[in-house]
Protein backbone atom coordinates (compact mmCIF):
# COMPACT_ATOMS: atom_id res chain seq x y z
CA UNK A 1 0.00 0.00 0.00
CA UNK A 2 1.54 3.31 -1.08
CA UNK A 3 -0.93 6.37 -0.56
CA UNK A 4 -1.70 6.46 3.13
CA UNK A 5 -4.17 9.07 5.02
CA UNK A 6 -4.75 10.01 8.48
CA UNK A 7 -7.62 11.54 10.80
CA UNK A 8 -8.32 12.65 13.83
CA UNK A 9 -12.17 12.39 15.18
CA UNK A 10 -14.11 12.77 18.64
CA UNK A 11 -12.82 14.55 21.44
CA UNK A 12 -9.04 15.59 20.69
CA UNK A 13 -6.72 14.25 23.21
CA UNK A 14 -3.61 15.92 24.01
CA UNK A 15 -0.62 13.78 22.31
CA UNK A 16 -2.98 13.42 18.73
CA UNK A 17 -0.98 15.54 16.82
CA UNK A 18 2.34 13.59 18.25
CA UNK A 19 0.48 10.71 16.71
CA UNK A 20 -0.29 12.33 13.48
CA UNK A 21 3.59 13.59 13.51
CA UNK A 22 4.47 9.97 13.88
CA UNK A 23 2.26 7.97 11.39
CA UNK A 24 3.30 11.05 8.75
CA UNK A 25 7.04 10.84 9.40
CA UNK A 26 6.94 6.73 9.65
CA UNK A 27 4.84 6.79 6.19
CA UNK A 28 7.51 9.28 4.95
CA UNK A 29 10.09 6.71 6.04
CA UNK A 30 8.41 3.57 4.02
CA UNK A 31 8.37 5.82 0.87
CA UNK A 32 4.43 6.39 0.95
CA UNK A 33 2.27 9.48 -0.48
CA UNK A 34 0.70 10.63 2.66
CA UNK A 35 -2.53 12.58 3.44
CA UNK A 36 -4.08 14.37 5.92
CA UNK A 37 -8.06 14.55 6.56
CA UNK A 38 -9.33 17.76 7.77
CA UNK A 39 -11.85 17.45 10.65
CA UNK A 40 -12.18 13.60 11.24
CA UNK A 41 -14.70 12.07 8.85
CA UNK A 42 -16.61 15.51 8.43
CA UNK A 43 -13.72 15.59 6.04
CA UNK A 44 -13.59 12.38 4.73
CA UNK A 45 -17.26 13.20 3.71
CA UNK A 46 -16.38 16.31 1.89
CA UNK A 47 -13.15 14.92 0.65
CA UNK A 48 -11.01 17.30 1.93
CA UNK A 49 -7.52 15.87 2.39
CA UNK A 50 -4.25 17.31 2.34
CA UNK A 51 -0.81 16.11 1.19
CA UNK A 52 1.40 15.80 4.26
CA UNK A 53 5.42 15.57 4.18
CA UNK A 54 7.71 15.13 6.81
CA UNK A 55 8.23 18.46 7.24
CA UNK A 56 4.65 19.54 6.99
CA UNK A 57 4.36 18.00 10.50
CA UNK A 58 7.58 19.94 12.06
CA UNK A 59 6.61 21.76 14.88
CA UNK A 60 3.56 20.08 16.41
CA UNK A 61 4.83 17.32 18.82
CA UNK A 62 4.48 19.79 22.06
CA UNK A 63 1.16 21.13 20.97
CA UNK A 64 -2.58 19.83 22.68
CA UNK A 65 -5.47 19.26 20.16
CA UNK A 66 -5.18 18.25 16.83
CA UNK A 67 -3.95 20.48 13.62
CA UNK A 68 -6.02 18.36 11.51
CA UNK A 69 -9.15 19.51 13.39
CA UNK A 70 -11.70 17.01 14.59
CA UNK A 71 -15.81 16.97 14.73
CA UNK A 72 -18.35 14.38 16.25
CA UNK A 73 -20.12 13.60 13.05
CA UNK A 74 -23.59 12.86 12.46
CA UNK A 75 -23.84 12.05 9.04
CA UNK A 76 -20.71 9.25 9.40
CA UNK A 77 -23.12 7.42 11.24
CA UNK A 78 -25.60 7.35 8.36
CA UNK A 79 -25.08 4.62 5.22
CA UNK A 80 -25.16 7.75 3.50
CA UNK A 81 -22.47 9.25 4.92
CA UNK A 82 -20.34 6.77 4.94
CA UNK A 83 -20.84 6.00 1.36
CA UNK A 84 -19.66 9.54 0.29
CA UNK A 85 -16.45 9.30 2.54
CA UNK A 86 -15.89 5.63 0.95
CA UNK A 87 -16.40 7.31 -2.67
CA UNK A 88 -13.68 10.27 -1.84
CA UNK A 89 -11.44 7.71 -0.75
CA UNK A 90 -11.66 5.72 -3.71
CA UNK A 91 -11.59 8.69 -6.28
CA UNK A 92 -8.43 10.02 -4.34
CA UNK A 93 -6.78 6.33 -5.01
CA UNK A 94 -6.19 6.53 -0.98
CA UNK A 95 -5.10 2.55 0.21
CA UNK A 96 -5.59 2.58 3.43
CA UNK A 97 -6.85 4.87 6.44
CA UNK A 98 -5.30 5.40 10.16
CA UNK A 99 -7.87 6.82 12.21
CA UNK A 100 -6.98 8.63 15.47
CA UNK A 101 -9.81 8.33 18.52
CA UNK A 102 -12.26 6.90 20.83
CA UNK A 103 -15.04 4.57 21.26
CA UNK A 104 -17.34 6.49 18.72
CA UNK A 105 -14.41 7.09 16.28
CA UNK A 106 -13.21 3.55 16.55
CA UNK A 107 -16.90 2.26 15.74
CA UNK A 108 -16.86 4.49 12.84
CA UNK A 109 -13.34 2.93 12.17
CA UNK A 110 -15.22 -1.10 12.15
CA UNK A 111 -18.07 0.38 9.82
CA UNK A 112 -15.24 1.60 7.03
CA UNK A 113 -13.68 -1.82 7.60
CA UNK A 114 -16.87 -4.23 7.32
CA UNK A 115 -17.38 -2.26 4.25
CA UNK A 116 -13.81 -3.17 2.38
CA UNK A 117 -11.58 -0.29 3.29
CA UNK A 118 -8.46 -0.96 4.71
CA UNK A 119 -8.60 0.99 8.05
CA UNK A 120 -6.31 0.92 11.43
CA UNK A 121 -7.22 2.73 15.05
CA UNK A 122 -5.33 4.19 17.34
CA UNK A 123 -6.65 4.10 20.66
CA UNK A 124 -6.47 7.70 21.90
CA UNK A 125 -9.40 9.23 24.43
CA UNK A 126 -8.76 11.01 27.24
CA UNK A 127 -11.51 8.47 29.04
CA UNK A 128 -9.43 5.27 28.56
CA UNK A 129 -12.89 3.45 28.19
CA UNK A 130 -11.19 2.29 24.92
CA UNK A 131 -11.76 -1.63 24.81
CA UNK A 132 -7.77 -2.99 23.54
CA UNK A 133 -5.21 -0.44 25.13
CA UNK A 134 -4.56 -0.59 29.23
CA UNK A 135 -4.12 3.19 28.39
CA UNK A 136 -5.58 5.73 25.60
CA UNK A 137 -3.44 8.52 24.06
CA UNK A 138 -4.01 11.58 26.29
CA UNK A 139 -5.40 9.96 29.21
CA UNK A 140 -1.85 10.94 30.95
CA UNK A 141 -1.92 14.34 30.05
CA UNK A 142 -5.27 14.88 31.37
CA UNK A 143 -4.68 13.10 34.69
CA UNK A 144 -1.68 15.33 35.10
CA UNK A 145 -4.06 18.47 34.43
CA UNK A 146 -6.61 17.62 36.89
CA UNK A 147 -3.96 16.79 39.11
CA UNK A 148 -2.31 20.27 39.12
CA UNK A 149 -5.80 21.81 40.10
CA UNK A 150 -6.83 19.45 42.11
CA UNK A 151 -3.62 19.79 44.29
CA UNK A 152 -4.05 23.88 43.84
CA UNK A 153 -7.36 22.94 45.48
CA UNK A 154 -6.45 21.09 48.08
CA UNK A 155 -3.98 24.53 49.18
CA UNK A 156 -6.91 26.70 49.58
CA UNK A 157 -9.33 24.08 51.37
CA UNK A 158 -7.08 23.45 53.67
CA UNK A 159 -6.42 27.32 54.63
CA UNK A 160 -10.17 27.72 55.43
CA UNK A 161 -10.83 24.07 56.66
CA UNK A 162 -13.13 23.45 53.55
CA UNK A 163 -13.34 20.35 51.24
CA UNK A 164 -13.29 20.52 47.76
CA UNK A 165 -15.31 19.16 44.87
CA UNK A 166 -13.78 18.44 41.92
CA UNK A 167 -15.51 16.79 38.35
CA UNK A 168 -13.33 15.58 35.96
CA UNK A 169 -14.27 14.23 32.58
CA UNK A 170 -14.94 10.53 31.69
CA UNK A 171 -17.99 10.31 30.34
CA UNK A 172 -19.54 6.75 31.54
CA UNK A 173 -16.03 5.78 32.78
CA UNK A 174 -14.82 6.05 35.92
CA UNK A 175 -10.97 5.88 35.43
CA UNK A 176 -9.80 9.62 35.85
CA UNK A 177 -11.70 10.43 38.50
CA UNK A 178 -10.24 7.10 40.14
CA UNK A 179 -6.70 7.86 39.11
CA UNK A 180 -7.06 11.70 40.34
CA UNK A 181 -8.55 10.45 43.32
CA UNK A 182 -6.02 8.16 43.75
CA UNK A 183 -3.33 10.55 43.13
CA UNK A 184 -4.80 13.33 44.89
CA UNK A 185 -5.37 12.00 48.14
CA UNK A 186 -9.06 11.82 48.15
CA UNK A 187 -11.38 11.08 51.05
CA UNK A 188 -13.93 10.07 48.37
CA UNK A 189 -14.41 9.57 44.92
CA UNK A 190 -17.83 8.72 42.76
CA UNK A 191 -18.03 7.03 39.69
CA UNK A 192 -20.43 5.89 37.50
CA UNK A 193 -19.20 1.73 38.02
CA UNK A 194 -19.58 2.03 42.04
CA UNK A 195 -22.30 4.53 42.35
CA UNK A 196 -22.93 6.40 45.95
CA UNK A 197 -25.52 8.54 47.20
CA UNK A 198 -25.34 12.00 48.62
CA UNK A 199 -25.89 10.76 51.58
CA UNK A 200 -22.64 8.52 51.70
CA UNK A 201 -20.76 11.14 50.47
CA UNK A 202 -21.79 13.37 52.92
CA UNK A 203 -20.76 10.52 55.94
CA UNK A 204 -17.83 9.71 54.27
CA UNK A 205 -16.91 13.75 54.66
CA UNK A 206 -18.33 14.18 57.87
CA UNK A 207 -15.76 11.00 59.32
CA UNK A 208 -12.94 12.78 57.45
CA UNK A 209 -14.57 16.06 59.64
CA UNK A 210 -14.69 13.91 62.83
CA UNK A 211 -11.06 12.66 62.74
CA UNK A 212 -9.72 16.31 62.78
CA UNK A 213 -8.59 16.79 58.86
CA UNK A 214 -8.77 20.57 57.97
CA UNK A 215 -10.02 19.72 54.10
CA UNK A 216 -12.09 16.80 52.32
CA UNK A 217 -11.19 16.02 48.55
CA UNK A 218 -14.57 14.37 46.69
CA UNK A 219 -13.23 14.07 42.95
CA UNK A 220 -16.41 13.37 41.22
CA UNK A 221 -17.14 11.45 37.66
CA UNK A 222 -19.25 13.66 35.11
CA UNK A 223 -20.93 10.46 34.42
CA UNK A 224 -21.41 9.35 38.27
CA UNK A 225 -25.42 9.87 39.21
CA UNK A 226 -24.50 12.03 42.01
CA UNK A 227 -22.28 13.89 39.73
CA UNK A 228 -20.95 17.64 41.05
CA UNK A 229 -24.35 19.70 40.55
CA UNK A 230 -26.53 17.28 42.34
CA UNK A 231 -23.80 16.56 45.33
CA UNK A 232 -22.61 20.64 45.84
CA UNK A 233 -26.69 21.33 46.13
CA UNK A 234 -27.36 19.01 48.56
CA UNK A 235 -23.93 19.36 50.39
CA UNK A 236 -24.80 23.02 50.35
CA UNK A 237 -27.79 22.56 52.02
CA UNK A 238 -26.77 20.08 54.77
CA UNK A 239 -23.54 21.51 55.51
CA UNK A 240 -24.47 19.68 59.30
CA UNK A 241 -24.23 16.57 56.97
CA UNK A 242 -20.82 16.79 56.00
CA UNK A 243 -19.33 19.14 58.76
CA UNK A 244 -17.45 21.15 55.97
CA UNK A 245 -18.35 24.01 54.28
CA UNK A 246 -17.86 22.78 50.40
CA UNK A 247 -16.09 24.41 47.14
CA UNK A 248 -17.10 23.16 44.08
CA UNK A 249 -14.67 23.04 41.15
CA UNK A 250 -15.82 21.56 36.87
CA UNK A 251 -12.90 21.10 35.68
CA UNK A 252 -14.61 19.91 31.99
CA UNK A 253 -12.60 21.09 28.80
CA UNK A 254 -9.91 22.12 30.55
CA UNK A 255 -8.44 18.90 30.80
CA UNK A 256 -8.25 18.22 27.11
CA UNK A 257 -6.42 21.53 25.86
CA UNK A 258 -2.76 21.12 27.62
CA UNK A 259 1.04 19.98 26.14
CA UNK A 260 0.98 16.43 26.25
CA UNK A 261 3.12 14.93 28.73
CA UNK A 262 6.45 12.89 27.31
CA UNK A 263 4.42 9.58 27.75
CA UNK A 264 2.21 10.56 25.86
CA UNK A 265 4.23 12.12 23.19
CA UNK A 266 6.24 8.73 23.34
CA UNK A 267 2.89 6.54 23.50
CA UNK A 268 2.29 8.62 20.21
CA UNK A 269 5.14 7.80 18.64
CA UNK A 270 4.77 4.04 19.40
CA UNK A 271 1.65 3.59 17.91
CA UNK A 272 2.10 6.00 14.75
CA UNK A 273 5.08 3.62 13.74
CA UNK A 274 3.29 0.62 14.90
CA UNK A 275 0.37 1.83 12.92
CA UNK A 276 2.73 2.58 9.78
CA UNK A 277 4.03 -1.16 9.73
CA UNK A 278 1.06 -3.00 10.10
CA UNK A 279 -0.48 -1.36 7.40
CA UNK A 280 3.25 -2.36 5.34
CA UNK A 281 2.65 -5.78 6.59
CA UNK A 282 -0.87 -5.93 4.92
CA UNK A 283 -2.98 -5.69 7.92
CA UNK A 284 -5.77 -3.70 9.13
CA UNK A 285 -9.16 -3.67 10.36
CA UNK A 286 -7.49 -3.31 13.90
CA UNK A 287 -6.53 -1.09 16.72
CA UNK A 288 -3.32 0.05 17.96
CA UNK A 289 -3.16 -0.28 21.37
CA UNK A 290 -0.63 -1.11 24.69
CA UNK A 291 -1.17 -3.86 27.26
CA UNK A 292 1.67 -4.74 29.54
CA UNK A 293 4.21 -2.46 27.95
CA UNK A 294 3.69 -4.23 24.80
CA UNK A 295 2.32 -3.40 21.13
CA UNK A 296 -1.72 -4.14 20.68
CA UNK A 297 -3.44 -5.29 17.93
CA UNK A 298 -7.39 -5.92 18.63
CA UNK A 299 -9.48 -6.58 15.33
CA UNK A 300 -12.07 -3.61 15.30
CA UNK A 301 -14.90 -6.07 15.48
CA UNK A 302 -13.36 -7.89 18.78
CA UNK A 303 -13.06 -3.74 19.72
CA UNK A 304 -16.88 -2.49 19.05
CA UNK A 305 -18.29 -5.99 20.72
CA UNK A 306 -16.83 -5.41 23.94
CA UNK A 307 -16.64 -2.67 26.52
CA UNK A 308 -13.50 -2.59 28.72
CA UNK A 309 -14.04 -2.72 32.37
CA UNK A 310 -12.32 -0.85 35.18
CA UNK A 311 -10.05 -2.08 37.91
CA UNK A 312 -12.25 -1.89 40.99
CA UNK A 313 -9.02 -3.03 43.29
CA UNK A 314 -7.89 0.66 42.25
CA UNK A 315 -11.33 1.70 44.14
CA UNK A 316 -10.38 -0.44 47.13
CA UNK A 317 -7.13 1.03 46.87
CA UNK A 318 -8.31 4.79 47.43
CA UNK A 319 -10.59 3.72 50.49
CA UNK A 320 -7.43 2.45 52.10
CA UNK A 321 -5.50 5.30 51.30
CA UNK A 322 -8.11 7.46 53.13
CA UNK A 323 -7.98 6.80 56.11
O1 LIG B 1 -14.64 11.69 25.20
C1 LIG B 1 -13.86 12.74 25.66
C2 LIG B 1 -14.72 13.75 26.38
O2 LIG B 1 -13.88 14.80 26.81
C3 LIG B 1 -15.55 13.22 27.55
O3 LIG B 1 -14.80 13.06 28.72
C4 LIG B 1 -16.61 14.27 27.65
O4 LIG B 1 -17.78 13.78 28.26
C5 LIG B 1 -16.87 14.63 26.22
O5 LIG B 1 -15.68 14.29 25.50
C6 LIG B 1 -17.20 16.07 25.96
O6 LIG B 1 -17.49 16.20 24.62
P1 LIG B 1 -17.55 17.58 23.84
O7 LIG B 1 -16.16 18.07 23.68
O8 LIG B 1 -18.18 17.23 22.54
O9 LIG B 1 -18.36 18.50 24.69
Amino acid sequence: MNRIAVLTSGGDAPGMNAAIRAVIRAGCDKEMKMFGVRDGYEGLIAGNLVRLRARDVGGVIHLGGTFLGSARSKEFKTPEGRARALRNLRELNIEALVIIGGNGSQMGAYELSKLGFPVVGIASTIDNDLYGSDVTLGVDTATNIALEAIDRLKVTASSHRRAVLVEVMGRKCGYLALICGIAGGAETIVIPEFEITPDDVAESMLDAFRRGKNHALVVVSEGAKSNATVLTQMLRQHQELSGFEVRTTILGHVQRGGVPSASDRILAARFGIAAIEQIAAGNHGILVGIHNGEMLYTPLAEVAANKKLLDLNLFQMAKTLAT
